[in-house]
């Protein structure tokens, strides 16, 4: 065990890059050992993306295989290029519409870039995140900076200081919490080494707002069938389960509501994933959660991890969920409900 620091930084503060905490954090980091921080999508914890040593504590802290590549965070454009290699004009037009933002890109990496961080493969993963505490933090630290959720391996990632606490308190230096993330779910892992892009994880950057600005992109197969291997080593686990059995219910209400009840009778203790719209609706449930407003799926989003860690504090045995459209955001939502489900879907 070590003594977890925890700093409470204002984002909206200005110049972050004078703010004593932001400053104790970073050189932290420039000695190799590991922080959480905020980013726009989930916490991370952060280490030298040029140090062994920081790499391996990462994956000590989280409890990760170490067949699974980090993302290198950086806080510049220029950034870019002492870490990646061959960068063609349709990934460098991604970078100047989205970055900063919930977009990481798949690219060659440079010779220098420790196969630590990318789990022996010749690709790198590189964003550029839209949270000022992050940025400021990779700035001072002025070093790229490798971060994966700041969660324990399996966990929901967090979007608050307080999920990383109950994660990682007294396995890491230091947590940054700067309140809670804004999209709540991860970036969108783009592979830009294919012809079309390949999205491998959907994310805070929709197909739709990507297709708007290289025209084509495709999805990794195994995003929609079960018997391809996911070509993001990450995709592969099983993420972000609740203790609970969950179930998605895409009938939704008349058949969720038939099910509790069925439930009920067995003497389960029974959860409800739900909206703001619907979240009235349910009897007889332990407990019904609302994520959010089914007409505003980034609100979903926001809240869905937070969500699903609050079901495993009600210690319910199962957890029937709303299902939601599959597009814009709702890509993103709909992928990591399903992982959480472990696919199991109730149709009738
Ligand atoms: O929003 C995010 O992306 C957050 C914040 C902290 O930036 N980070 C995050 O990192 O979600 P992590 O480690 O939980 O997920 C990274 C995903 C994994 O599925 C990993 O396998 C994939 O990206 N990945 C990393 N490097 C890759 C590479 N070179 N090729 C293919 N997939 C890669
Ligand atoms: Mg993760």
């Amino acid at each position: 065990m070590v003594e977890t620091k925890i700093w409470q930084v204002d984002r909206t503060e200005r110049h972050l890059e004078n703010d004593p905490m932001i400053i104790e954090a970073a050189e932290i980091l420039r000695q190799n050992d590991v922080v959480a921080f905020p980013t726009e999508t989930v916490y991370g914890l952060g280490g030298n993306a040029k140090s062994d040593e920081a790499i391996q504590r990462i994956y000590t802290a989280k409890g990760r295989p170490s067949d699974n590549p980090l993302i290198v965070h950086v806080a510049s454009k220029d950034q870019v290029d002492t870490i990646c290699t061959d960068i063609t004009p349709s990934a460098r037009k991604l970078m100047n519409t989205f970055w900063p933002g919930p977009l990481t890109l798949v690219l060659p990496k440079r010779g220098d870039v420790s196969t630590r961080v990318t789990a022996g493969l010749s690709t790198v993963a590189v964003r550029m995140p839209n949270d000022p505490i992050a940025r400021a933090l990779i700035s001072v630290a002025n070093l790229p900076i490798a971060a994966p959720s700041a969660n324990l391996s399996g966990k929901p990632s967090p979007t608050l200081a307080k999920h990383v606490i109950s994660d990682l308190n007294g396995k890491i230096a230091g947590i940054i919490d700067g309140g809670s993330t804004g999209v709540g779910v991860e970036s969108t892992v783009l592979d830009c080494t294919t012809t079309p892009f390949t999205i491998l994880r959907p994310g805070g950057v929709s197909k739709e707002q990507l297709i708007e600005v290289v025209g084509l992109v495709s999805d990794d197969p195994a995003l929609t069938r079960t018997d391809q291997t996911p070509k993001a080593p990450g995709m592969k686990y099983k993420h972000y389960a609740p203790m609970a059995l969950m179930y998605m219910v895409p009938k939704g209400k008349e058949t969720i509501q038939a099910l509790v009840n069925q439930d009920k009778e067995r003497g389960q203790r029974v959860g409800i994933l739900t909206t703001d719209e619907n979240v009235h609706s349910y009897l007889n449930a332990d407990i019904v959660i609302s994520c959010g407003e089914r007409t505003q799926l980034s609100t979903v989003a926001r809240r869905l991890y937070q969500t699903l860690r609050e079901f495993d504090d009600a210690n319910v045995d199962v957890i029937y969920s709303e299902t939601f459209p599959d597009e814009g955001i709702g890509q993103a939502i709909m992928n990591r409900l399903s992982k959480a489900a472990s696919g199991r879907t109730i149709e009738s």
